[in-house]
């Protein structure tokens, strides 16, 4: 059984996920900037976040905001400078909280000196850089594979004549992970920021970074219809996870290993059996944590989120550590996935699951999508493939601080609308509510880091009646009962052991302090989080 001193940090801490041009401004361009996030710190230490994860802060000419970097060792200048980044670093570490850089390795900016090289010539130095291919025999380009943004994932380039691969924008450029020089090159960036003292990274798209050597046609999908987006069309049996990736991770996870106490992060949208290869063939070969987003793409549903946790429980591999994800800044909101009422069990869940959860900034505020006028579009997703929901400006928009003019973010125009409910559901007021979602949040998050069943406990199944879903966590004599309503009818259910409990955190608060015998009664929509007291026959 694990304790929780033995556990690291990013095993016990909750990551936060911090959208820097919707955070705070305060340079007054509308745009939020890393003196608005250090101004926040506090904030954080409020919450009780140990770690927060900075989305792309580099330069870059944001045609896929700051996910098309054109110089991995600076920052942008609408966002601040490497002062105000040593500051923040600085703020947070003197706070006990970690800072995480987004690492975008698959691709760089078109406008990055290395692409402006590669592209120079067919015998160019840096041409083996990034994937270049002659056009198909029957011209046209290399092969069938579709950018993640929609249409071919090639351009050609008409002063050499051949494509270049782009597994996004065609600004953004895909590296040739064969090469070994590439790989130094970006050993160094990682280097730079370590040296700095960053905690760690998260590693954007790790599982496009090798595609298929011959690059093969992708198969086309059976599934896809009219009104999905165009990159469905195809499996993307060839164009990322191939195998050769493993040694890639591998070698990446050993540079973060010549620091000690740092953390790789895996974006991974994979599978769940296809997910925890990379946690490595052998202990400590694979990222820390491959993100496991499978919450945001299972339907809402007692049975179905047993099943996937079950699935995924199984799946991890030994001295694998699991993860949670609600939400980010590419997918809708959780309160729009699944509606207002679910609120206090979507938090529930993600904190009292075993393994490390990781937040999106505002959804503690229960911030929804929010609707962009056309003339506000930012995403070049939804200018690619307009109208069929794979816009990302919805979630993305400013966060909402207070109830005054803008939400509190900036006092110019902000470069996204505010939400049209900041009048209350902001931090300054819904601090004010004490049986609010954010008050939860901070309380269910004190419980979980005081708790060593919680942050560090074994998980147990309990079961499932109707849309009543039932767990345990369990450390040594301290243990949990969870029960989720996720429907809106009442409920009840008693396992086929003996226990009892007391209410510790409820998203009703009459029901706190309630005293439970066996049997379990949940109305709708609530969620419990109940200390169990007596003498169970769980364990
Ligand atoms: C990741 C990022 C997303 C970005 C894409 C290309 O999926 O999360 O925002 O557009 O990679 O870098």
């Amino acid at each position: 059984m694990l304790v929780s001193h033995t556990l690291h940090w990013w095993q016990k801490e909750i990551i936060y996920q911090v959208y820097p041009r919707s955070f705070k401004d305060t340079s007054g361009n509308g745009i939020g900037d890393l003196r608005g996030i250090t101004q926040k710190a506090v904030y954080f230490q409020w919450l009780g976040v140990k770690a927060v994860w900075l989305s792309p802060v580099y330069p870059s000419p944001m045609k896929d905001f700051g996910y098309d970097i054109s110089d991995y060792c600076n920052i942008h200048p609408t966002l601040g400078t490497m002062e105000d980044f040593d500051n923040l670093l600085h703020e947070l570490h003197e706070r006990g909280i970690k800072l995480i850089m987004d690492l975008v390795p698959n691709h760089t900016s078109d406008v990055h000196e290395w692409f402006m090289e590669s592209r120079k010539s067919k015998d160019n130095p840096k041409r083996d850089w990034y994937i270049w291919a002659d056009p198909a025999d029957s011209g046209g380009p290399p092969n069938n594979w579709r950018s993640e943004f929609g249409g071919s994932a090639w351009e050609l380039d008409s002063q050499t004549g051949q494509y270049y691969c782009h597994s996004f924008l065609k600004e953004q450029p895909d590296l040739n992970w064969f090469n070994p020089e590439v790989r130094e090159a970006m050993w160094e960036v990682m280097r730079f920021w370590l040296n700095k003292g960053v905690d760690g990274f998260r590693v954007d798209v790790l599982w496009y970074l090798i595609k298929d050597r011959l690059l093969r046609n992708n198969p086309p999908n059976p599934d896809w219809e009219e009104g999905m987006p165009d990159h469905d069309k195809l499996i993307t049996a060839f164009s990322n996870d191939q195998p050769e990736v493993h040694d890639v991770v591998e070698q990446m996870r050993r540079v973060v290993d010549e620091y000690p106490n740092r953390l790789i992060i895996g974006e991974i949208y994979l599978p769940v059996d296809k997910l925890v290869m990379y946690y490595g063939k052998e202990p400590d070969t694979g990222v820390h944590l491959p993100f496991n987003f499978h919450l945001v793409s299972t339907e809402w549903d007692a049975q179905q989120i047993n099943k996937l946790i079950s699935e995924y429980e199984g799946a991890l591999p030994a001295g694998g550590w699991p993860n949670w994800v609600l939400g980010n800044h590419d997918k809708s909101r959780i309160k729009a996935r699944v509606g207002e009422d679910q609120l206090f069990n979507a938090a529930l869940l993600l904190l009292t699951l075993r393994g490390t959860p990781t937040m999106y900034y505002g959804d503690e505020l229960g911030m929804n999508d929010v609707e962009i006028p056309p003339e506000k579009i930012q995403d070049p997703r939804e200018f690619r493939e307009p109208g069929i929901g794979v816009g990302r400006d919805p979630q993305r928009t400013p966060m909402q601080w207070n109830n005054s003019k803008n939400a509190g973010f900036t006092n110019h125009d902000p470069w996204l609308p505010v939400g049209a409910d900041y009048q209350t559901n902001n931090v300054d007021s819904l601090m004010e509510n004490q049986h609010g979602l954010l008050q939860f949040y901070h309380d269910l998050i004190a419980l979980r880091q005081k708790e060593p069943a919680l942050h560090g406990g074994s998980f147990h199944p309990v079961g499932v009646q109707n849309q009543l879903l039932c767990y345990r966590r369990q450390h040594e004599q301290s243990a949990f009962f969870i029960a989720l309503n996720l429907g809106k009818e009442e409920t009840s259910f008693t396992p086929s052991f003996k226990w009892r409990g007391v209410v510790e955190i409820a998203s009703n608060p009459k029901r706190k302090g309630e005293k439970i015998e066996n049997t379990i009664h949940v109305n709708g929509n609530d969620g419990l989080l109940i200390r169990i007291t007596g003498n169970s026959e769980a364990g």
